[in-house]
């Protein structure tokens, strides 16, 4: 099967120098692109910056910004059977890039942002996908609730939800636990590595 992989942050320039970004080291979406690469399955993995190996045998696709991720991802879906959102992607960027570095003048500085586009919810409609969609979803409370919003709204067969306010799991933690979230049911898996998570998620997904 042909399966997309988004995985890492965004960056959204504010000036030459700096950008707004997402606490996220790609970890998850690397290892979940390795563990479909192992299978047998093509792989595309549209990466954000992060300091991580590219997995073997996995086609590579690096992008900086969440309208450069978005216009990745629209570029190939038509191929793609599974496509599984584990990027971080920035919310808001800044409503004008500068173009020199901004100066420091006064005591305080507004900058005014403006929404990025929602890939994964647009990946349904206007893109028209009909293959299997999953999506994450980190989360601070009602972690169930949150993250069955975002099934039902976004289109996805599956949502995988974990809890971003437990110390060692989740961002740029080498360990996740997470709760798989279906249409009319839930499934808590137990704390593990990343990478033998990502092999566990393959099957779970391979199987929806
Ligand atoms: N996502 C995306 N494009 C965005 C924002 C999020 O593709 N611009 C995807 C993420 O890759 C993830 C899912 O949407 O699979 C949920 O991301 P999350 O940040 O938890 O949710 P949001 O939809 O951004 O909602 P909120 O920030 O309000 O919780």
């Amino acid at each position: 099967m042909n399966v997309l992989v988004t995985a890492g942050p965004t960056r959204e320039p504010i000036d030459p120098v700096r950008y707004l970004t997402n606490r996220s080291s790609g970890k998850m979406g690397y290892a979940l692109a390795s563990a479909f690469a192992a299978r047998g399955h093509h792989v595309l993995l549209v990466s954000g910056p992060t300091i991580l190996e590219v997995p073997e045998a996995v086609d590579f696709l690096r992008i900086e910004t969440a309208a450069e991720m978005h216009a990745a991802v629209e570029q190939s879906i038509s191929r793609q059977q599974i496509v599984i959102c584990a990027a971080a992607v920035a919310d808001y960027r800044p409503a004008m890039v500068a173009a020199q570095k901004i100066k420091k003048h006064d005591e305080s500085l507004i900058l005014e942002l403006v929404r990025t586009v929602d890939i994964l919810g647009s990946i349904r409609q206007p893109m028209g996908f009909t293959g299997k969609l999953i999506g994450f979803a980190a989360e601070t409370e009602r972690l169930e609730e949150h993250a069955r919003e975002k099934l039902l709204g976004k289109g996805c067969d599956l949502i995988i939800a974990n809890d971003v306010s437990q110390p060692g799991i989740g961002f740029d933690a080498n360990e996740n636990k997470v709760l798989l979230v279906y249409r009319d049911h839930s499934v808590s898996l137990p704390q593990s590595s990343k990478s033998h998570l990502a092999e566990e998620l393959a099957n779970i997904i391979l199987n929806i």
